[in-house]
């Protein structure tokens, strides 16, 4: 499936701009700020949701799985690994850019394999949240706190064996870039709009999200790429059922940008506090927003639909065409829609993010010291 031409043009540009990250960093960018974007990542370590799993799911009793086509279409030789999207995710293109290896699935790792990964692991598991009840009801699936249990597993059983020594083992991981991609799950599943307080409900989120990254940081990680969450107000599983059809849900993204909000202000407090630790704060909810937004940018909305998903390609939200399924009919051109299904984007939308994120600098942000502590 050919891309637009346009973005052709923008890949290439993309392409041009990684040759360039070295030059650029030396002349506009902070330490930091060089440090982030131009990479040099030993490894990548991602703790999330469906947006990145890469296939841990297809190991747990649930039924929250992508590993049946149409899912991976445009994946490398069209496999459907369990990634929920028709080829990559946003960890896929984050660890091409850093010039990385696609993190693989913990689960589907051998015990050998384990032995012999020092670029990166995958934790993430689709339908699980912060709170580590979000999403059960569903099936088995890896919580947060639960994704960091088996990330200090791997240093104790396989990590250590790949470094002489404990400083060596010390310095791969402050080295090491930590993504997290979670927490929309938590609003999906645990949180309801008409019994909550959504200030309560972000504190209590936000509490239970900062002692898994404090976690991390006992554990050696040093250098954080945190994606706020989601408008999953506007995803086609919400706006099917709201009034007017097809309008976004506001108060549930307003509840979500009062988390995003609070996790900024605390990561901004934890570079403060925690010496060495930087984290790159990647905006996604207004990344989404503006992808599906009509008038801010009007190329993308031409050429693609930003409102309906390619599969099923008849959406009423009704339980049986809740996702997508192996006999589902699916649109003819993904490429054109921002949604590969009702819950997540195609591989255009995430390719999109890489751009906004590192060519053009837009969503990725370096936190900087608060001027206010909260
Ligand atoms: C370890 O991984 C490397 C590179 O992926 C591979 O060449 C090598 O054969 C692997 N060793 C074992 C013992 O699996
Ligand atoms: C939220 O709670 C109200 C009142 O208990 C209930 O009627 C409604 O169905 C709940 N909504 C969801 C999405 O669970
Ligand atoms: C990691 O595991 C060890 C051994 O099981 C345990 O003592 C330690 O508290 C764990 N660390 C974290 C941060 O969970
Ligand atoms: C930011 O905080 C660090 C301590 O974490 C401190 O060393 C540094 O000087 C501060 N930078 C600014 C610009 O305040
Ligand atoms: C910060 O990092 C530098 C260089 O990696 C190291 O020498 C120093 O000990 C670290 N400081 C703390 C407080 O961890
Ligand atoms: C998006 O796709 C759906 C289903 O394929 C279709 O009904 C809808 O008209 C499309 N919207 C736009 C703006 O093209």
């Amino acid at each position: 499936m050919g891309l637009p031409s346009f973005l052709k043009l923008k890949l290439h540009l993309f392409l041009v701009c990684l040759l360039n990250v070295l030059t650029i960093s030396s002349t506009e960018l902070t330490k930091e700020e060089a440090v982030l974007f131009g990479g040099n990542f030993p490894a990548l370590y991602v703790i999330g949701d469906s947006l990145v799993d890469p296939g841990n799911n297809n190991y747990l009793l649930t039924v929250v799985r992508a590993n049946f086509p149409p899912y991976g279409s445009n994946f490398e030789g069209g496999k459907a690994t369990g990634r929920f999207s028709d080829g990559k995710t946003i960890a896929d293109y984050i660890a091409m850019y850093y010039g990385l290896p696609l993190a693989p699935a913990y689960m589907g790792l051998t015990r050998r394999q384990k032995n012999n990964i020092s670029t990166g692991i995958n934790y993430a598991s689709a339908s699980c949240g912060i709170f580590p009840e979000s999403g059960k009801k569903l099936g088995i699936c890896l919580s947060m706190s639960v994704q960091v249990d088996l990330f200090n597993r791997t240093i104790d059983k396989n990590l250590k064996k790949n470094f002489k020594t404990q400083s060596e083992l010390s310095s791969h991981l402050a080295k090491s870039l930590f993504l997290t991609v979670i927490g929309v799950n938590d609003y999906a599943f645990s949180y309801n709009k008409t019994t909550q307080d959504a200030n309560e409900f972000a504190n209590r989120l936000l509490h239970e999200y900062l002692i898994q990254i404090e976690r991390l940081h006992k554990l050696g990680a040093r250098k954080f790429f945190v994606n706020n969450i989601k408008p999953l107000g506007c995803y086609p599983n919400i706006i099917v059922k709201t009034v007017p059809r097809g309008s976004c849900d506001h108060e549930l993204n307003l509840a979500i940008t009062i988390f995003n909000d609070k996790l900024r202000a605390s990561l901004s407090e934890m570079h403060h506090r925690l010496f060495n630790t930087s984290f790159l704060y990647s905006d996604y909810f207004n990344f989404m927003l503006e992808l599906r937004g009509p008038s801010s940018n009007r190329a993308s909305s031409n050429l693609l639909n930003t409102t309906s998903p390619c599969c099923p390609e008849a959406y009423d939200g009704g339980l049986t065409t809740a996702t997508c399924l192996p006999v589902s009919s699916v649109c003819k051109e993904p490429d054109r829609y921002i949604f590969f299904d009702p819950r997540h984007p195609t591989q255009i939308a995430n390719f999109m993010y890489a751009i906004r994120c590192f060519q053009e600098r837009k969503i990725c942000h370096v936190v900087k010291n608060s001027t206010r502590l909260v």
